[in-house]
């Protein structure tokens, strides 16, 4: 994998020279995505010693340089017409996943066994583990890293990003359970087992608190195994008191433990899995 990381970043280095008609490129750039959407590689991973969130940059200069050697093609299925410059995942039955009709997860994406796609969008680069359910109008955006046995519950917006490549990209540990209609974008991150409530707005710049003990914890991350929930905090300005939002960690729970609610996924998942 390292000898293909380094042809990248070498076709990455003449990239504005690059068009469509270099099929070589294409053809590295092609191994490299092969790899994101069979899950052999990923764009980035939490680093298990350090707890870091490591970024593999050429996978992301991969998937750019895809754009730029591609060409727009046009999609007919049935009555309907689209134009893209990439196809779509396929093969799902082989793979293990359930996929809705009106879920669409794109080529170089890894969806792995076990994951249920309600209508719903994966974008190029995001990964999900396995069990994991992407319920309706879920969106899941490129790069973003979703781990095992998570809900994405209906309407959740899990943000993409491709560039800058060095910035991280969202990341759901295992275990996790996020309301309905939340957004977590920009590279935040819900730790392992946690419960995220309805429309709860998570990015790097937003506060997380804890409510017990009124400590700032570190922003647009929720630790594991807490219950966070939307809220807000006041903010004095020249022109007057603002409600700014802010994630208040409401309770923690102990390792392991399921939040009642949470235990929907399950219901949901044993329901959702017998395809
Ligand atoms: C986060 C959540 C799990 C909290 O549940 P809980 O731990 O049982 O908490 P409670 O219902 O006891 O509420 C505790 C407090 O937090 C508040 N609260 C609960 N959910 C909240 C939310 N989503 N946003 C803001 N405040 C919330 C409650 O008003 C309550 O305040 P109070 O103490 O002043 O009465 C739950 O509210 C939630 O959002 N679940 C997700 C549901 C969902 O999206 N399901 C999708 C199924 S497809």
């Amino acid at each position: 994998m390292a000898d293909l990381a380094d042809r990248i970043e070498a076709l990455w280095d003449r990239a504005p020279d690059l068009s469509p008609s270099d099929t070589d490129a294409l053809d590295v750039v092609t191994e490299a995505i092969d790899l994101l959407d069979s899950g052999e590689a990923r764009v980035a991973e939490v680093d298990p010693t350090t707890d870091q969130v490591v970024v593999h940059q050429w996978l992301k200069h991969a998937i750019l340089l895809l754009f730029r050697l591609r060409s727009m093609e046009t999609i007919e299925v049935g009555p309907f017409e689209y134009a893209d410059k990439l196809p779509l995942k396929h093969d799902f039955a082989d793979a293990g996943v359930r996929v809705v009709p009106g879920a669409s997860a794109r080529w170089g994406s890894y969806l792995a066994p076990g994951v249920i796609c309600m209508p719903s969008y994966v974008n190029i680069g995001a990964r999900v583990g396995a069990g994991t359910m992407v319920d309706t109008w879920a969106t899941v955006g490129s790069c973003a890293q979703i781990g095992e046995q998570v809900h994405l519950s209906g309407g959740v917006g899990i943000g993409g990003v491709l560039e800058p490549a060095q910035a991280a990209p969202v990341i759901i540990e295992d275990d996790v359970m996020i309301g309905s209609r939340a957004m977590i974008t920009q590279g935040a991150r819900v730790g392992r087992g946690s419960v995220v409530g309805e429309g709860t707005i998570l990015n790097p710049t937003i506060p997380v608190i804890d409510a017990e003990t009124g400590d700032e914890l570190a922003r647009g991350h929720v630790p594991p195994w807490s219950v966070a929930v939307q809220a807000n905090r006041r903010r004095d300005f020249p022109g007057g008191e603002f409600y700014l939002p802010c994630v208040l960690v409401l309770k923690r729970l102990t390792e392991g433990q399921r939040h009642d609610k949470a235990q929907l996924n399950d219901i949901l998942r044993t329901h959702g899995v017998s395809m």
